[in-house]
């Protein structure tokens, strides 16, 4: 697979006045829905976690993270509208995808989270996985307006990627390792498959478009190792995934 455009080479003012082809727009649209909607789960996520957590020194993170969740959304929002893409038009795109196992870890946060457990885990899916799917993906994107939001969002979630390995060492301090492997067993398979299928043709198309670097299934791979040592880190067991998507625990 060869990338046809450069990092940062396109901006909205090119797809506007159709100088690059219509399936370029169409591809990145719904690359971008995908992308603002996993920002506005996390959010309502973090909303739930302050209703339900009581832990002060967690509190004062988890309003952080929330703030800088919804700033994320509204970011990748704004840059669909510039393409003439409503919020609600993009979310309407995303009706089919959103019941698929690539929803399943931020809705269940944003839906049915509840407690610290919960929280520890939403954020080791979903910030880690964030991270993984900004830093290689979406910051070197042909898409100038989404690499230049993939580099805003980058700074605020290595500092969640940290929040998150913190909590989890922590979690398994204080609430003990069975709950917490429980927890990892349970949200595990949904975390990995957060980064949708392997060697789809639409990640094909956002490969060749430039607006993805790697396939999902290399960016679940790194997502693993990392975790992996997190895990292992905090004296936690790393559960074993089934091999095809959507993964389940082996
Ligand atoms: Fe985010
Ligand atoms: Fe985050």
């Amino acid at each position: 697979m060869t990338r046809r455009f450069a990092p940062g080479s396109i901006e909205a003012a090119d797809l506007l006045s159709g100088h690059v082809e219509g399936n370029f727009s169409r591809v990145l649209t719904r690359l971008l829905a995908a992308h603002a909607m996993a920002e506005k789960l996390t959010a309502m996520g973090y909303q739930r976690a302050l209703d339900s957590v009581t832990r002060p020194e967690l509190c004062t993170i988890i309003r952080k993270n929330l703030a800088e969740e919804h700033k994320h959304a509204r970011l990748i929002y704004a840059a669909l509208a510039d393409l003439g893409v409503s919020e609600a038009q993009a979310d309407r795109s995303l009706v089919s995808a959103l019941k698929g196992p690539s929803f399943a870890a931020p809705r269940h946060f944003a839906e049915h989270s509840a407690g610290e457990l919960d929280l520890v885990m939403a954020t080791v899916s979903l910030d880690v996985t964030g991270l993984i799917m900004i830093g290689v993906n979406y910051k070197e994107s042909s898409y100038a307006p989404h690499a230049r939001a993939a580099e805003l969002i980058l700074a605020e979630e290595e500092e969640h990627e940290l929040f998150a390995s913190n909590v989890l060492r922590d979690a398994a301090e204080h609430l003990g390792a069975e709950p917490v492997n429980a927890g990892l067993r349970e949200w595990l398979p949904r975390a990995v498959n957060f980064f949708g299928p392997p060697g789809s043709g639409f990640t094909f198309d956002c490969i060749t478009y430039g607006l993805k670097a790697r396939d999902n299934s290399e960016l679940a791979e790194l997502y693993l190792t990392l975790l992996q040592r997190r895990v292992q880190q905090a004296g936690l067991d790393m559960p074993r995934l089934t091999q095809d998507y959507p993964h389940a625990l082996a």
